[in-house]
């Protein structure tokens, strides 16, 4: 069917009844593996709280790699495919290179269930559910992961590109970039506070940490031992310098005393719009976490593959 036509009264009908359409087809649900495979949601459970125990940061990566996944034409587990000699996939693109991690973890949890379910369980489910595992594990409040994504057969570096955030946006860069997807401004800061969790590159921080005027003094001295002004491009430095491996409102408390890592952080709390809204989380833990599970819901339903589109892939990296 066409869904797409320019003609002006039929237009509108027609892409009402694609609207709904696309809603159909789109319908995830919470208890999509509770006949097909009722250890899944125990499996991945137990092996995010034993990689999370062996080093916590694994839980902030599951994290990022669901975002990274769902930004990108869809959580359709794009992103774990590997590059080979005649295709160019997403782990390499800009944002993902030397940067996203967590592979190896979705990897064992594949083949643990590949064994209990063959052929059931997708990569993108996985890394979903892994997500929300790993945010409960540090101390985040829980949801329902809806279930019956499916594997994409392609992936797309250019559209990774264009469509992960950078470090380096503005406050309206980011508002946009969420809005591109869907996201009020509210719902971007509240993802945004994520980087409660987690590690940064001093090549992503740098500029700020020598250009800017907006960050505390203090904050600024002790980031530049680990963070030079050339050279040291991948050495760590947390997200959240007061907690990073709990998943708390300080990243928001940070924002309100100039302690924002990157300029994409502090930009929420530099005077413009989000201000209020870091206040409010800075002022209500469990507002912020609420809001968090909610916006995290509706980012695991970005245009998931569902009914006879993708594949269950047999190895998360390759196409079956
Ligand atoms: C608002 C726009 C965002 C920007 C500009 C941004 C940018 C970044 C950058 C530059 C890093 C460090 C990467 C590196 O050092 O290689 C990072 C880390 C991280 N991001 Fe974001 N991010 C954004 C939103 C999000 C969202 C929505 C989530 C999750 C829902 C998220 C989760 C994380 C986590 C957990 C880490 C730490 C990962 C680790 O330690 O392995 N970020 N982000
Ligand atoms: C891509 O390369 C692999 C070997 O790296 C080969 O097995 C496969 O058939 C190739 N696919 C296409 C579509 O050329
Ligand atoms: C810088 O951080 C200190 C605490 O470490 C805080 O007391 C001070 O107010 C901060 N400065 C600014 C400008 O926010």
């Amino acid at each position: 069917m066409a869904c797409e036509s320019s003609s002006a009264k039929p237009a509108f009908f027609l892409s009402l009844l694609c609207f709904l359409l696309g809603m159909a087809s789109a319908q995830l649900s919470g208890t999509f593996y509770s006949s097909s495979c009722p250890s899944a949601l125990s499996t991945i459970k137990s092996a995010v709280s034993s990689a999370v125990s062996s080093e916590a940061r694994m839980g902030a990566s599951l994290l990022r790699l669901h975002f990274h996944d769902c930004f990108v034409n869809g959580c359709d587990g794009s992103i774990l495919l590997d590059d080979t000699a005649n295709f160019t996939g997403e782990k390499n693109a800009a944002p993902n290179a030397n940067s996203v991690r967590g592979f190896d973890v979705i990897d064992t949890i594949k083949s643990q269930l590949e064994s209990k379910c063959p052929g059931v369980v997708s990569c993108a489910d996985i890394v979903a559910v892994a997500a929300r595992d790993s945010v409960v594990a540090l101390g985040g409040s829980s949801w329902t992961v809806l279930l019956g994504r499916r594997d994409s057969t392609t992936a797309s570096q250019s559209a990774a590109n264009a469509n992960i955030p950078a470090p380096t946006l503005s406050l309206s860069g980011l508002i946009s970039a969420f809005s591109n997807k869907g996201f009020t401004a509210k719902e971007m800061v509240a993802l945004s506070g994520s980087h409660t969790i987690g590690q940064a590159r001093c090549t992503v921080f740098r500029a700020r940490l020598y250009n800017e005027n907006n960050i505390n003094a203090t904050f600024a001295t002790s980031l530049k031992a680990s963070c030079p002004s050339s050279g040291g491009d991948n050495n760590l430095s947390p997200l959240d310098t007061t907690s990073p491996t709990s998943f708390d409102n300080a990243y928001f408390k940070n924002l309100q005393i100039q302690k924002g890592l990157l300029h994409s952080d502090q930009q929420l709390f530099s005077g413009g719009s989000t201000d209020a809204q870091v206040n409010a989380y800075s002022g209500n833990a469990a507002t912020f976490k609420t809001d968090f599970a909610n916006a995290m819901v509706k980012m695991g339903n970005l245009s998931p593959l569902t009914g006879s589109n993708g594949q269950i892939r047999k190895n998360c990296r390759r196409v079956n």
